[in-house]
């Protein structure tokens, strides 16, 4: 069965979303919305929540009815849930999100882990392909690119080893669709490698909730900062960057999920192949750099205190984003401070999440 073809208008153009409720699944949902695609969100809420969706229809003025924006609950390891997808409407591409995502869980649960991201992957393109879809925007992470210590990471870089069962599954992936074109090259397959997610939408109805205690940066500076933790702890100060404290590329979640709607244009002109992007804002910021920006868009101390480096991080991570400015049209426009401005806002409006 041939491909699908993007070279329509928005309007006319359906985008099955897995994971469209996620922290960088329901942005992405927001942007092509507001450019008229069609999006059915695949989700089984397992670390996400239904109200995401809600607030994106707020956002975008829809009503729960508007098939603008349909909804299919359940996992993509669930071929029948998939199949029910490609059964009911007439999907052109895929944006694929629906994956765990914790680094130090998956070293916990690497079975877990393998089975969810690598064969819920296999039955979702399995199940497309039997459709006539042959066109993906995968999910990747600059974690692919491994302990190289050369900065910034560029697209050609040769992958290292991932060193935690999640990023393996990303490189796994990113191997597992590039095959996939090489045995048929009617697939158009986009592989997005993500720097730091941060930031909200500017509403402050959409951002990211971490279940638990957050693992990352950004959502334990926020928690601190709404005083539900205590202080940050900045894990090591002894690295060979400006400040001592570890260097990365935080890019705006809208941002991002901006990349995504220029990453479908491009796979409309560029109808098949296997292409790479970067997306990130090509600036390095350290901890302590996040953490005063932070102060300033809350207004007052967020207290930290200095602690051993973590097992398994890098000093210094940004990308090289040439590729994607030049072919896919595409640059980060928001600052750092934009981004802890309305991760604030998010934060505040909704101290739990989206559980209250
Ligand atoms: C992590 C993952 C990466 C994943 C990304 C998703 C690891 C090793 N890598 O990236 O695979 O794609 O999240 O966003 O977990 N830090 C503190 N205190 C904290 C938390 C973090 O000082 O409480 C520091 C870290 O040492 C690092 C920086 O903040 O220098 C960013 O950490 P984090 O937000 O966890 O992201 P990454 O580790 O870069």
């Amino acid at each position: 069965m041939s491909n699908a073809s993007l070279a329509k208008a928005p309007q006319e153009t359906t985008v099955l979303v897995t994971g469209g409720a996620g922290f960088i699944g329901s942005h992405t949902v927001v942007e092509l919305l507001e450019r008229g695609y069609n999006v059915v969100v695949l989700d089984d809420f397992s670390n996400s929540s239904p109200k995401a969706l809600d607030r994106v229809r707020e956002i975008c003025s829809l009503d729960a009815t508007d098939p603008q924006l349909s909804l299919i609950e359940g996992s993509i390891l669930d071929r029948d849930t998939v199949e029910e997808a490609f059964t009911r409407f007439n999907i052109d591409t895929i944006i694929h999100f629906a994956g765990f995502k914790a680094v130090g869980e998956s070293v916990e649960k690497p079975l877990e882990y393998y089975w969810n991201n690598i064969a819920g992957t296999l039955v979702l393109a399995n199940v497309a392909r039997a459709h006539g879809c042959k066109n993906i925007v995968f999910s990747s992470s600059a974690t692919v690119y491994g302990e190289t210590g050369k900065v910034p990471f560029e697209e050609t870089d040769k992958r290292e080893s991932p060193t935690n069962p999640y990023g393996q599954t990303k490189a796994m992936l990113e191997q597992i669709l590039t095959d996939l074109y090489v045995s048929d090259d009617e697939w158009n397959v986009v592989l997005l490698r993500y720097f730091n997610p941060i930031g909200a939408h500017p509403s402050g109805l959409i951002g990211e909730d971490p279940q638990g205690i957050p693992n990352n940066l950004l959502p334990y500076v926020a928690q601190v900062a709404i005083g539900t933790l205590d202080e940050v702890g900045v894990f090591g100060d002894d690295y060979p960057t400006q400040d001592g404290t570890g260097v990365r590329d935080y890019i705006h979640v809208v941002d991002l999920a901006r990349g995504h709607v220029a990453a479908l244009e491009w796979m409309a002109a560029h109808p098949s192949g296997v292409e790479i992007f970067n997306l990130g804002t090509g600036r390095g910021s350290s901890v302590l750099d996040v953490i005063h920006s932070f102060e300033k868009a809350c207004g007052h101390a967020v207290p930290y205190k200095i602690k051993p480096r973590r097992a398994g991080d890098i000093a210094e991570c940004f990308a090289s984003c040439d590729k994607a400015r030049d072919e896919l049209g595409w640059v980060a426009e928001y600052d750092l401070d934009r981004m802890c401005e309305d991760s604030w806002r998010w934060q505040s409006m909704n101290p739990h999440g989206y559980d209250d």
